[in-house]
């Protein structure tokens, strides 16, 4: 939360997920067969939002090689989105910007690994044009990762606010 408070000052809409109540999917196939979810939770409010996103930003500690599992039962809950898109060939919203930061603990660039693949899978599901991932590792053993990264931070904040 931290790291995204400091990269972006102008985020409209701030979700916590750990604070939102998402069920996970479970692949009832419900929305192989119709454009819904049979879900009734949090992720409505979070696609009512997506559908005028201009800009996604989604922040994660990488555990197990992975994004944290509630943000990635978040983006499970997508493959409503997925099925709507490519089983029924209806429009669904765009996004043009997505960036995600991931921190791990490790001195390590493999752990992103699996994180860049779902940022791939994003990228075609919401047609970006632009996708950014930002890698910060090695936080077991920086103190303070907002200063270790300060210049990467620095120039990644540039490159999104040129102004
Ligand atoms: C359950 C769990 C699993 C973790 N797995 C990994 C891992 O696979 N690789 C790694 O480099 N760090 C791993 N870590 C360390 C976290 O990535 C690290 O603590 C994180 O960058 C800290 O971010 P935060 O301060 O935002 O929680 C793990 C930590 C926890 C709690």
């Amino acid at each position: 939360m931290r790291v995204a408070k400091a990269l972006f000052h102008d985020i409209d809409v701030l979700y916590h997920v750990y604070d939102l109540a998402i069920h996970p999917c479970d692949d009832c196939q419900v929305c192989h067969s119709t454009l819904h979810c049979k879900f009734d939770d949090d992720m409505r409010m979070v696609l009512s939002r997506l559908q005028d996103c201009e800009h996604l930003v989604m922040v994660s500690p990488i555990y197990f090689g992975a994004l944290s599992d509630q943000l990635l039962k978040l983006i499970n809950r997508f493959q409503m989105l997925f099925e709507t898109k490519f089983t029924h060939q209806k429009a669904i919203m765009s996004i043009p910007r997505i960036t995600l930061v991931c921190t791990c603990g490790a001195n390590d660039e493999t752990m992103f690994v699996g994180a860049q693949r779902t940022l791939d899978i994003l990228k075609t599901l919401f047609q970006a044009r632009e996708v950014t991932m930002l890698g910060l590792k090695n936080t077991d053993t920086i103190e303070d990762i907002l200063s270790a990264y300060k210049e990467d931070i620095e120039q990644y904040k540039k490159s999104v606010n040129p102004h």
